[in-house]
């Protein structure tokens, strides 16, 4: 990792083909590339992390502005984990955010990474998934 690294929120430069190959070596599961980018796009506030002009990790959200929010597709690249990114992207979203509520999910086992930021596990959660067999084999839901 150089000392070039840099957060943006702006969806400029961005290569799709590239964001979805961090999506899966993250691994965060796959995501075609015109899907990822759509749903960027769709989405309130994007975040990007960059090493120099080459992309490392993505990040969404969706919101309404003052009440609720929800933080999607947090990953970086897996060479670049651990080195404090995923720190300044929670911290620029949530500053940009600015809502009473955020909420997310967390990929099992990485709870604690999000607690650091004062989020708390949710008693009532409910999901209605595409595929409630697979989620819930990934530790997401219970049948
Ligand atoms: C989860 C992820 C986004 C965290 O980003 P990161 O850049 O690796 O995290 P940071 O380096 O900013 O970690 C900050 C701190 O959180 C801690 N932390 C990281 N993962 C943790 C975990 N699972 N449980 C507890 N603490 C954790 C780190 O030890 C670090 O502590 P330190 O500052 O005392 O050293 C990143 O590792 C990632 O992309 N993982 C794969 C994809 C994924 O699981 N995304 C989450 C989707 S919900």
């Amino acid at each position: 990792m150089s000392d070039n690294i840099s957060i943006s929120f702006e969806r400029d430069g961005v290569d799709w083909t590239r964001a979805a190959e961090i999506f899966e070596k993250a691994p965060l599961g796959t995501r075609e590339p015109d899907t990822l980018r759509r749903t960027f796009e769709n989405s309130d506030l994007n975040c990007f992390a960059w090493d120099g002009d080459a992309l490392v990790g993505i990040a969404r959200a969706l919101s309404d502005g003052l009440v609720q929010s929800v933080i999607y597709d947090l990953c970086m690249l897996p060479e670049y984990q651990g080195k404090g990114l995923g720190t300044r992207m929670m911290q620029g979203m949530m500053e940009r955010l600015n809502t009473a509520n955020v909420v997310l999910w967390a990929v099992p086992g990485k709870e604690g990474f999000y607690a650091r930021f004062g989020f708390r596990p949710m008693l009532t959660a409910m999901a209605l998934v595409e595929d409630p067999a697979r989620t819930a084999s990934q530790g997401y839901i219970r049948l």
